[in-house]
């Protein structure tokens, strides 16, 4: 089986459209953006879309499942490539805990609104914000096994699905336009919180403490909403790791990526514009905003179909981000910067079953154990830092490999490249202090881990100690012959090709 054209955008909006505005989207207005929201969601969008031109370009030339690990390690060579690897594991690792958890609490309610009763026993366990949660086990268990099967991403199961979900998207924007009411987006931008109302440093993002405005609301809030929310875009780049598996990968990735994300940008303005102009920002519900929205307008039937939409959707969004997930750790074992037994594909289900089962167990270790609503930014630093990476490495490659065949070319190269990094640094500074000493820990700890077991065990220093004059990581060594998407496709080895 191999995605076509159509199925690639399916799949990007698949892993988009998710918590980041069924649930998100709502707490940003409440309480950072108010209805300056929908700006937040432009200036996400406008970065998602200036890095995804990147991501396009590197895919088309290096259609390899380890996206932009491998566009690194071709581009920059092994050890920028553990760092972009090791912050991608922890963006789309954490990604996939934090929407199972939004999905249990989607599902819990779901069924509160359905009249359905629970036994007590599991009804204590089901849809919590934190500790343990049975919802939460029962998705990553599911979804965990269907990806170890190799059933892919069983096309005609998320075909359904992401109809459904744009389905109940759309009557979203339909229904609640009538009754939206201008005067709700008077306040824009809402005036800042004052000092004394304001965050402590610690969690206030990077640029307001710069410049002592650490409250939210005003423009420092809508920038801060925009860094948060472009949580609700990622995934666009995990379209690439699908590059091994799908028909003319140069021409139908780039296209797969850009169209998903033009979709979804557009999805996304009009969903913000009819919540925030259904509700006044400081009546806005932080965790349903959209149903509580219904329900306050008398629409009690849109309360289910938003309901089942958001269990539906988190589900494409979960299952999605594993697949690309365990095709990235493929793609570092299969280098060697990770045990290599990892990149072993089952013969019967022709999927790397130990790299999903080691991805599903670490998934539900982290959704279980840790708070991982609070560490939601930790997956948006992780993407921006990836994605500067990408755009690094398109201006780069465009240098050192200029006659490279490329299926798709970034616009106005080195100006779209360099205008991503700089939207990217942008809203990173826009994150918590918080955040960013997290994201310098998990770096470290990543740093470390190379030094101990990487930089020895890797296909590379293997080369190096057999035959000195190996060539240099930019001309890469060839990868093992078998990809998940069949042979011969290993990630640096097609490259050559
Ligand atoms: N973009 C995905 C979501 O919003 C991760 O759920």
């Amino acid at each position: 089986m191999a995605y076509r054209r159509a199925d690639l955008v399916v799949l990007g909006i698949g892993v988009m459209i998710g918590a980041g505005i069924f649930s998100l989207a709502g707490r940003q207005a409440a309480t950072m953006a108010g209805p300056g929201v929908i700006l937040s969601f432009m200036i996400a969008g406008i970065t998602s879309l200036l890095v995804a031109f990147c991501v396009a370009e590197l895919s088309s030339a290096m259609p390899a499942s380890g996206s932009a690990y491998t566009f690194t390690y071709v581009i920059f060579g092994e050890v920028w490539a553990w760092v972009v690897g090791w912050a991608l594991v922890m963006e789309l690792l954490l990604a996939a805990a934090t929407v199972a958890r939004a999905w249990s609490l989607y599902a819990a309610q779901m069924l509160t609104d359905f009249g359905v009763r629970l036994p007590d026993v599991v009804a204590g366990m089901v849809g919590r914000h934190t500790g343990f949660d049975l919802f939460t086990l029962f998705i990553l268990v599911i979804l965990t096994i269907v990806v170890a099967l190799g059933a892919r991403v069983g096309l005609r199961a998320l075909w359904i699905i992401v109809i459904a979900k744009l389905l109940a998207v759309g009557a979203v924007i339909v229904v609640g336009a009538l009754h939206f009411d201008r005067r709700n987006l008077a306040a824009i931008p809402v005036p800042p919180v004052p000092a004394e109302k304001a965050e402590e440093a610690l969690h206030s993002p990077l640029l307001g403490i710069v410049f002592g405005q650490t409250g939210a609301f005003g423009w420092f809030g809508i920038f801060a909403a925009s860094a948060v929310i472009t949580f609700a875009y990622i995934g666009f780049d995990v379209v690439a790791t699908a590059a091994e598996e799908a028909e003319d990968a140069p021409r139908s990735i780039p296209q797969g990526i850009i169209r998903a994300l033009v979709i979804t940008t557009v999805i996304y303005i009009a969903v913000a514009l009819v919540m925030v102009g259904m509700t006044p920002y400081d009546r806005i519900d932080t965790d349903a905003p959209l149903a509580d929205a219904f329900r306050d307008a008398g629409e009690g039937f849109m309360v289910h179909v938003i309901n089942i939409g958001a269990v539906l959707g988190l589900t494409t969004v979960v299952l999605v981000l594993l697949v690309g997930l365990t095709r990235v750790l493929f793609s570092m074992a299969r280098d060697g910067l990770i045990p290599r037994s990892l990149s072993k594909i089952n013969r019967s289900y022709h999927s790397p079953t130990r790299a999903t089962l080691v991805i599903g167990f670490l998934a539900i270790l982290l959704a279980e154990f840790v708070d991982v609503f609070t560490l939601e930014p930790l997956v948006v630093i992780g993407a921006l830092f990836v994605f500067i990476s990408v755009a690094g490495g398109v201006i780069r490659m465009r240098q050192t490999m200029p006659n490279l065949p490329r299926g798709f070319r970034t616009p106005l190269s080195p100006g779209v490249p360099i205008a991503s990094i700089a939207a990217c640094l942008w809203l990173m500074v826009n994150l918590q202090l918080i955040t960013w000493v997290y994201f310098i820990i998990w770096m470290a700890f990543g740093v470390l881990v190379y030094l101990v077991y990487g930089r020895r065990n890797s296909v590379l220093a293997g080369m190096a100690q057999s035959a000195p004059e190996a060539p240099a990581p930019s001309a890469g060594p060839p990868g093992p012959p078998e990809g998940p998407g069949g042979p011969g496709t290993g990630s640096r080895g097609r490259h050559r090709r």
